[in-house]
């Protein structure tokens, strides 16, 4: 009997069990293949609110603080583990190659200036000063300077090691068969290695959450889209900033990869890379930098982003039990939002309180029709 069983040992599982650990809490995690073998080592790693939440909201406010909390989670972790998880605020451009494609970019950047936030309107030229290997066909664009990215799996080596220095139990390659119940209470769950028992069960299974969800008769709707991402060399390509285009983005990481994503497919539970989805990804992101023409290709992969509804994560208890939360469907951005999930949910997993989880509270979808 553990105090917290985390079922998924993805970026949010096993963030979440690192925060518990560290507030003195006994943690287990089951995973049903290997730490973090799904979307959070598929995740091109970019830590990047601004980019990914055009509308000031409750999205934008949760990524910023995420981004916030990142140099301080970062810093606990290496010193804990020695790991370098390569965190590099690389500065963020948005890039418009048309007068066209400039507009909606100027009223976001109108939007997110106006509410204070770290953005500049750049000039092609002006851009090409950030980042000389973009394209001289660059029109304008928005700079993000706060921005970057992070080694994301070494972060996940980095969270693996530091839950075990903590003390966590951690179980892979056990497949979680149904949710252990008494009464209105869930205990914990049986898995194909045996049963495990926690006072509180969180599940936090990513593209597979909605299923497990749904064993306790709550239809949340948690559907699989999949990213198809590739990666080249940096050698020659001394990229340093992470550039968007309206249909790809290029992040030079720091340990000479520049990965090149992505897909958004609704193709079910299948993870495998397809032609088209390469050479979609491929001709989305060259036209921003000429030099990725004659760039070594290095590998192709994919991931299952775990997408809600209304594109809002899940957090908080599974309405109608006791003794069971989500923590899950942070789509696009599970490595950016997992600080500041860990913090929210340990706060409410030792507090009790609800309320500082609106508007992520999974009961919105209560009596919710909408398909999965
Ligand atoms: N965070 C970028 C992606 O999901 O492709």
């Amino acid at each position: 009997m553990t105090d917290f069983l985390l079922v998924g040992g993805g970026i949010i599982g096993l963030g979440l069990a690192y925060e518990l650990s560290r507030r003195g809490m006994t943690v287990t995690v089951v995973e049903q293949g290997e730490w973090g073998g799904q979307a959070s080592s598929a995740a091109a790693g970019m830590l990047a609110p601004l980019k990914e939440f055009s509308q000031p909201g409750p999205m934008l406010e949760l990524g910023m603080k995420s981004l916030e909390l990142y140099p301080d989670w970062v810093e606990q972790l290496e010193a804990i583990t020695g790991i370098d998880v390569q965190a590099c605020k690389s500065g963020l451009l948005t890039v418009a190659l048309t007068e066209e494609e400039a507009i909606p970019l100027q009223e976001k950047y109108k939007r997110q200036k106006a509410s204070g936030y770290a953005v500049q309107w750049m000039t092609g030229q002006e851009m090409r000063r950030v980042e000389p290997l973009l394209t001289e066909e660059a029109k304008a664009g928005i700079y993000s300077p706060e921005e970057g990215h992070i080694n994301n799996r070494m972060l996940l080596n980095a969270l693996v090691a530091a839950c075990r220095r903590l003390g966590a139990t951690l179980v892979s390659g056990s497949v979680v068969t149904k949710m252990a119940i008494e009464g209105s209470q869930v205990v914990g769950v049986e898995t194909t290695t045996g049963p495990l028992r926690a006072a509180h069960t969180v599940i936090a299974s990513g593209a597979w959450a909605g299923i497990m969800v749904d064993w306790l008769g709550f239809s949340v709707p948690v559907r699989p889209v999949r990213g198809q991402v590739a990666s080249v060399s940096s050698s020659g390509i001394p990229l340093r900033t992470v550039i968007f285009g309206t249909s790809g983005y290029i992040t030079p990481k720091l340990d000479g990869k520049i990965v090149l994503g992505a897909t958004e497919d609704d193709a079910g539970f299948q993870r495998h890379v397809t032609l088209s989805g390469l050479s979609r990804v491929l001709d989305g992101v060259m036209p921003y930098v000429p030099a990725l023409h004659s760039a070594a290709f290095q590998q192709a992969w994919a991931g299952l982003r775990p997408a809600t509804a209304d594109s809002m994560p899940l957090l908080g208890p599974v309405p109608g039990w006791q003794g069971v939360s989500i923590a899950g469907g942070h789509f696009r951005n599970g490595i950016l939002l997992s600080p500041v999930t860990a913090k929210v949910m340990a706060d409410y997993l030792e507090s009790g309180r609800e309320e500082p989880l609106q508007p992520f509270l999974p009961s919105r979808f209560l009596g919710s029709t909408m398909s999965k």
